[in-house]
């Protein structure tokens, strides 16, 4: 009896389920694939197709182009700077098109849209999710007013070289930290609901691998193993998914052999099937195309058919899917219902934008440069900044100081907003010279050098004289805008043009030189460093970098950045990264011999066989984390609540932290866990947790982290996530190379 009952429970839930099963899952489905039913392929395709110019050209809206748009030919536009254009291009769609199907407009808003924030890799810096989320929300209410409900944004590709250019725009080589700023960003974005006309949909890029280019060429090959695909590259990306972000980006490259826009493991089990997304795909600019000199499609059509079976949804720029995708489905090489759920993919992410109902932009444009966005654009810049060198306390200076400003970024409006900032308008950006100007510092400013590459000597003797003048030379230097960002990598890292030789200069007068740079990358400074007293690094700090420059220099605000990589003392210690490998023969410092101590005429020798380079050593200028303040902090008393972590049970880290300096500040206590002994060999160490902590001198505070299995668990390159038994050593600290010590093990 009791077994009949159970058969027919099962009998009726089975029916239940497959019942459900022929019913669209919700409403959602329901309308797109009642949107579908009415699709010709023609449109179906059309809505594959990303239609854009580049950023500076704002072109004319031709016959040919509103005919397109009008067929349903095209599903989306990238850079119609333009309102008026995005308007009728609008109206036509949604009024003139077979099925009314909204377009989306797309842009990128990196790190603002007027108002510029920080370039990312500064965003990073601050260490602080909230910083993150503001600039996003603030970069989407700006561009949503234009019409701008798409941004290719965040970028998500860990760097560990920074020779690369695009290193400026990425969240730095940390995934731990990468993962949390990635949400931050997603949030801020898309704002709280998907169909308010401020949000705009966030665009995770580059899947996968793009900053992994060999030797910090940009587009260059990458090679990752899939333990470092797991536990490096991916974790960003899948918080990106789990924080609701509906698009992604595929990437130039090419990893392991297969150009990213080809790749089916990637855009469809890892992606879709792994992380569950149901957003959309977007190739990089003509990458599809691009499969043919990677040496991975014939031609066009081949091309196409790889992009659309890997799960590519719409193509950026290139013509493979309009052109090619009906005779695919004719000889058979894809289906339509592959093609059918591709297009699902972008109707649905539409319809979850609220286009079908409200498809015109709200144009909020009083909200431009609003105060409120300047004044968390100028936090931002202050957060981000990392103080890396104070000899005998020189910043903050006195206000009554005589100040020599020199160096060719201190009045450089355009060059301050840094890469990826098409729309932010150098006369609304605060220079230093600026904030200056309109405070009671006693200044004279003197360029020096008219620009970041400047090699002529010409106005050295102004600069010197100058600074002969003064108490203090704050010299203002670093990258020109141009010099980071796609394409723009470099194999030399260092101040670029004369200005280490104008500093070399300026050191002669014996006045203290306190060096400000603005970059989109580490500069190395090992040639200089002797000559400052003090390095602030700001990265390109945005709008207003001015304002915060001052207010960090006079004391008013203390830069409270953190490096979100490793600086290099040279480029060709690159890539340089804290959470490296340990090597079977790790340097032991006493005993790894440097260059100049070798003998003349050596015989042949190991030279103690460890693994360093003889002329630099092994350690970077400045580690992983790393960051000065106004005041100094004192660690101690690390105790974890148990010696052993079982499963499903929590450990509990505590450290005290002291102010022990004259002044109120904030550090970043950081969490670092190394997993001695694993099933394949672990990193030295790895972030897992930090916190901000704010106090007045002398004063003490606890700080409590708590680790779980979870955090211990890795992948393997068998693709198995997992920990095996074993002891782990953990630090909190204030970087990645310091730090109070405990273990504990996992029974
Ligand atoms: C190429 C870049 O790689 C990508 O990041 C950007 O979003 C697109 N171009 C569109 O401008």
């Amino acid at each position: 009896m009791k077994n009949i009952y159970t058969l027919v429970c099962i009998l009726i839930f089975a029916l239940v389920a497959c019942e459900k099963e022929q019913k669209p899952t919700n409403e959602l489905e329901a309308k797109v694939s009642n949107l579908l039913s009415k699709m010709t392929l023609d449109e179906k395709i059309g809505q594959l197709n990303l239609r854009g110019t580049s950023s500076r050209v704002k072109g004319k809206l031709s016959d040919s182009l509103k005919q397109a748009v009008r067929d349903g030919k095209i599903g989306a536009f990238l850079n119609v700077n333009n309102t008026e254009y995005v308007d009728e291009l609008q109206r036509i769609a949604v009024e003139e098109s077979p099925n009314n199907i909204p377009l989306i407009f797309a842009r990128d808003v990196i790190h603002g849209y007027k108002t510029i924030f920080p370039i990312p890799l500064g965003m990073a810096a601050s260490w602080d999710a909230k910083v993150a989320e503001n600039s996003s929300r603030v970069a989407a209410v700006e561009g949503a007013s234009f019409g701008i409900r798409w941004t290719f944004a965040p970028m998500l590709d860990i760097a560990r070289d920074s020779r690369w250019g695009r290193i400026a725009e990425s969240p730095g080589e940390d995934p731990f930290l990468a993962a949390n700023l990635s949400k931050a960003y997603v949030k801020g974005f898309q704002g709280d609901s998907l169909n308010d006309p401020t949000s705009m949909i966030a665009c995770a890029k580059h899947f996968i691998g793009y900053g992994a280019a060999i030797g910090g060429r940009d587009y260059n090959t990458a090679v990752i193993s899939d333990a470092q695909l797991h536990n490096i590259y991916l974790p960003p990306f899948k918080s990106a998914v789990d924080a609701g972000s509906q698009t992604f980006m595929t990437a130039f490259n090419e990893m392991n052999g297969i150009p990213a826009s080809g790749d089916r493991r990637l855009l469809t089990n890892i992606l879709r099937e792994g992380f569950g997304f149901d957003g959309f795909v977007v190739s990089d600019w003509e990458s599809t195309e691009e499969m043919i000199p990677h040496g991975f499609a014939t031609d066009l059509k081949h091309a196409a058919e790889i992009s659309l079976n890997a799960g590519l949804n719409m193509e950026m720029t290139s013509k493979a899917f309009e052109i090619h995708t009906k005779e695919l489905l004719e000889e058979g090489k894809i289906t339509e219902d592959q093609i059918n759920s591709l297009v699902a993919d972008i109707l649905r992410v539409k319809l979850r934008m609220g286009l079908f109902e409200k498809p015109y932009r709200v144009d909020k444009s009083d909200n431009l440069y609003a105060d409120a966005h300047l004044q968390m654009a100028k936090e931002a810049a202050i957060k981000s900044s990392v103080l890396l060198k104070n000899e005998n306390n020189i910043l903050p200076l006195n206000n009554k100081t005589n100040i020599a400003v020199i160096g060719p970024l201190a009045d450089k409006p355009r060059e301050q907003l840094g890469t990826w900032s098409f729309d932010g308008d150098g006369k609304f950006t605060k220079t230093p010279i600026n904030a200056f100007q309109s405070s009671t510092v006693n200044y004279n400013f003197v360029e020096g050098l008219a620009y970041s590459r400047d090699k002529s000597t010409k106005d050295f003797s102004k600069a010197i004289a100058a600074a002969k003048q003064s108490d203090v030379i704050l010299f203002i230097g670093g990258e020109e805008a141009i010099l980071s960002g796609e394409a723009h990598s470099r194999s030399n890292i260092n101040l670029p043009g004369a200005q280490e030789q104008l500093i070399k200069e300026l050191a002669k007068t014996g006045k203290p030189i306190v060096l400000v740079i603005m970059a989109g990358r580490p500069i190395t400074v090992g040639n200089i460093i002797d000559d400052v007293a003090a390095i602030l690094m700001t990265w390109h700090p945005g709008t207003m970098g001015g304002p915060a420059i001052h207010d960090m220099v006079f004391g008013i605000a203390e830069p409270s950045g953190r490096l979100p990589v490793t600086w290099p003392k040279v480029a060709g210690q690159l890539p340089l990264f804290y959470n490296h490998k340990n090597t079977g023969r790790p340097v032991i410092p006493e005993e790894f011999v440097q260059m100049d101590s070798i003998p003349i005429g050596a015989w042949q020798s190991s030279l103690g066989n460890t693994s360093h380079y003889l002329d630099i050593g092994y350690l970077p200028q400045y580690p992983f984390g790393y960051g000065l303040g106004y005041t100094t902090f004192e660690y101690s008393d690390l105790v974890l609540s148990s010696d052993t972590l079982s499963k499903n049970e929590e450990l509990t880290v505590k450290v005290t932290v002291k102010n022990t300096g004259k002044r109120e500040g904030s550090d970043v206590a950081q969490l670092y866990v190394q997993d001695v002994v694993g099933r394949i060999t672990r990193p030295v160490r790895e972030l897992k947790g930090y916190k901000s902590v704010t106090l007045k001198p002398n004063e003490t505070k606890e700080i409590t982290f708590t680790l779980s299995l979870d955090d211990l668990k890795y992948y393997d390159n068998q693709s198995v996530y997992g920990v095996e038994k074993g002891t782990f050593n953990v630090w909190v600290g204030q970087h990645s190379a310091t730090g109070k010590m405990a273990k504990f093990s996992y029974e």
